[in-house]
């Protein structure tokens, strides 16, 4: 996610635009960048670092103008640095371009400029994106807008886009397709932002640029079309969030806005990886390390936390289709162990800041000892992302929640990737299956839809249960780390005590726990072990336990013997755990809500453990 921001008008653009920047730094913050126009030529400033960070460099530069763009950064395609940071300009200069989304055939594009005397600076799309209207602009002798949508049309991805023409200076052009772009409707002037908040201040009109259409905005007004050049008549509505709702996109936490990101979220971890057939794969940051991979004695996945849970579902998803052995060690033990490596050995380091220093450590060790180390980290250019041979980034976007979600489930879609891709590279699968199981991945998201429109019911479940001081959680399979990570969260947020176990092991132990007054829930999906996860329900139900059961739809086994079912649409393989997770993270949410909780700041946590 980044964070755009353009005003046309009668006053100064430039504190417009970074204030409405600075109210946007939570959609990223690596990097940001002002262009202002004063007759018709922009000055463009933009550095690595925070908004404030921008503002000390600009200092008392030249800023007077009354249109102007900007852009704070989360980067996805390139490290963040002064010249990927936006605004993006075009070869020749005539377009000035802020972008918030992933263009996924960026690479063909570039190629095609390039043959044709196009010169990149940066590792953006964007830039790509901006020499592309350029040249069909500058060859197809056409209006700033028909470049803009000829452009897109051959554009595949996600955009949020301001552009700025130098020839045609009294305008900017808006255009979105999957990334959000709302219009700010003024007195004589107008605004482009990603979300509301950076002009809540002026006006409660907007327009919601659907996906696909185009905006021409001058001062004398906006005219909004298709990419197909249809005229569209948008409505106008009335904004009623105040500026810090609006930045939690209207929810109450940044916790629960990231719970619901994740259909949009695990979409963008496929973005540019799933062909437009959903049969192929596409893995380029681990292509340099393929041999490896290919002939790995062992993968050893390391991690701390929520990360570490994710290890585990990798676990069961590379053993199952790449036939690699694996092993997942919390990267503070595997620290400080001795552990027996070597160069034929790939250690995976999962963490969604890129910067845990338990997981940091655990990478520096198994380099000494010649292990080929891969990243998979939510951070551009990250400590960890720089520390490994590669990486594969998950592309989740900031998550500001300490309690991690959306990165959880954008590990786990990016292992999958990864276990998918070298057991078909290694013929462990075929075509067909391949196909299957990557039609199945990319049926995700629309799944975590289907259990989010449930999100009223668990909220009920809450309220049940938000007074207990113990809970159990208990899974099998691949959904043991399911339970563990449903565990956690409720943990770490409501302050209740709760266990993650592998159902199994209930009976060496954890049953003399169960009482009226312990909640269990079970994740008691389809799979080979169901009839198993039934009889440990029994036990449960035999000792008098309250049993929530998370289950898949229709099912009327478990829903006849539990307390409370939550449905989750059913999956044919261990990708059902991305789906299976949600209700628990919702249950966590709004558990830890109900006893007045700090949920998107829980006490003694940090988001990022930069310490031993
Ligand atoms: C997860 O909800 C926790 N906030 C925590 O366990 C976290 O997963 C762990 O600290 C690892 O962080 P990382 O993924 O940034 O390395």
């Amino acid at each position: 996610m980044c964070g755009i921001v353009g005003y046309i008008g009668f006053r100064d653009a430039y504190p417009i635009i970074i204030n409405g920047l600075r109210r946007l730094e939570y959609r990223g913050y690596d990097s940001a960048g002002v262009a202002i126009v004063d007759g018709g030529t922009p000055y463009i400033y933009k550095v690595k670092g925070k908004v404030s960070d921008l503002v000390d460099f600009i200092g008392d530069k030249p800023t007077s103008g009354t249109i102007g763009i900007g852009h704070t950064r989360w980067a996805t395609h390139g490290a963040p640095n002064d010249i990927n940071a936006h605004p993006q300009v075009s070869m020749h200069g005539k377009f000035v371009v802020v972008h918030n989304g992933i263009i996924e055939n960026y690479s063909i594009l570039k190629k095609k400029l390039t043959a044709r005397g196009y010169t990149f600076h940066s590792e953006t799309d964007t830039e790509v994106l901006a020499d592309l209207i350029e040249y069909i602009y500058e060859f197809g002798h056409v209006s700033a807008e028909d470049a803009v949508r000829f452009a897109l049309a051959k554009v595949r991805g996600a955009y949020g886009l301001a552009v700025y023409c130098t020839d045609e200076s009294d305008k900017l052009i808006a255009a979105r397709s999957s990334s959000p772009l709302v219009i700010g409707i003024g007195q004589k002037e107008y605004f482009i932002a990603s979300d509301a908040s950076p002009f809540v201040d002026f006006t409660d009109q907007v327009v919601y640029l659907d996906n696909e259409n185009i905006a021409v905005i001058s001062r004398e007004g906006i005219v909004i079309k298709t990419i197909k050049n249809v005229v569209v008549n948008a409505e106008t509505k009335k904004i009623d969030f105040d500026s810090d709702e609006v930045e939690k996109g209207g929810f109450e936490h940044f916790m629960l806005k990231e719970i619901f990101e994740q259909p949009r979220s695990v979409m963008d971890t496929f973005r540019g990886r799933i062909s437009e057939h959903h049969n192929q794969l596409t893995l380029g940051g681990i292509m340099p390390v393929m041999p490896h991979l290919m002939n790995a004695r062992r993968i050893i996945i390391v991690g701390c936390g929520t990360s570490w849970h994710a290890g585990l579902l990798g676990e069961y998803l590379f053993e199952e289709y790449a036939r690699i052995p694996v092993e997942v060690e919390y990267a503070s033990e595997f620290r400080y162990r001795n552990p027996i490596i070597n160069s034929q050995d790939v250690v995976i380091a999962i963490s969604q800041s890129g910067e845990t220093a338990d997981t940091l450590a655990a990478i520096q060790l198994a380099k000494k000892c010649g292990a080929c180390v891969i990243g998979v980290c939510n951070v551009v250019g990250s400590s960890i992302s720089r520390a490994t041979d590669a990486g594969v980034y998950t592309h989740a976007g900031p998550e500001i929640g300490v309690a991690s979600t959306k990165a959880f489930t954008a590990q786990v879609a990016v292992l999958a990737m990864m276990a998918l891709f070298i057991g078909r590279s290694k013929y462990n699968i075929s075509a067909e299956q391949y196909s299957e199981l990557i039609q199945e991945l990319y049926s995700v998201p629309s799944m975590i839809e289907e259990v989010l429109k449930k999100a009223d019911k668990v909220k009920r479940v809450a309220e049940l249960y938000y007074k207990a001081s113990n809970f159990l959680y208990l899974g099998r399979g691949c959904y043991y780390p399911v339970a563990l990570e449903g565990a956690l969260k409720l943990k770490e947020i409501s302050y209740i005590h709760a266990e993650g176990y592998p159902a199994a092991e209930m009976k060496h132990g954890p049953i003399a726990l169960v009482d009226e007054k312990m909640p269990v829930i079970f994740i008691a999906c389809k799979d080979k072990s169901y009839e198993k996860i039934v009889s440990n329900i029994q036990v449960v139900k035999a000792r008098r336990g309250v049993v929530i059961a998370i289950v898949n739809e229709g099912d009327t086994t478990v829903a006849a013997m539990a307390d409370y079912v939550l449905e989750v649409p059913k999956c044919n393989t261990a990708v059902g755990a991305l789906v299976a997770v949600v209700p628990l993270q919702l249950l966590s949410y709004y558990i830890a809500v109900l006893r007045g909780c700090n949920v998107d700041q829980p006490r003694n946590l940090a988001k990022s453990v930069t310490v031993e």
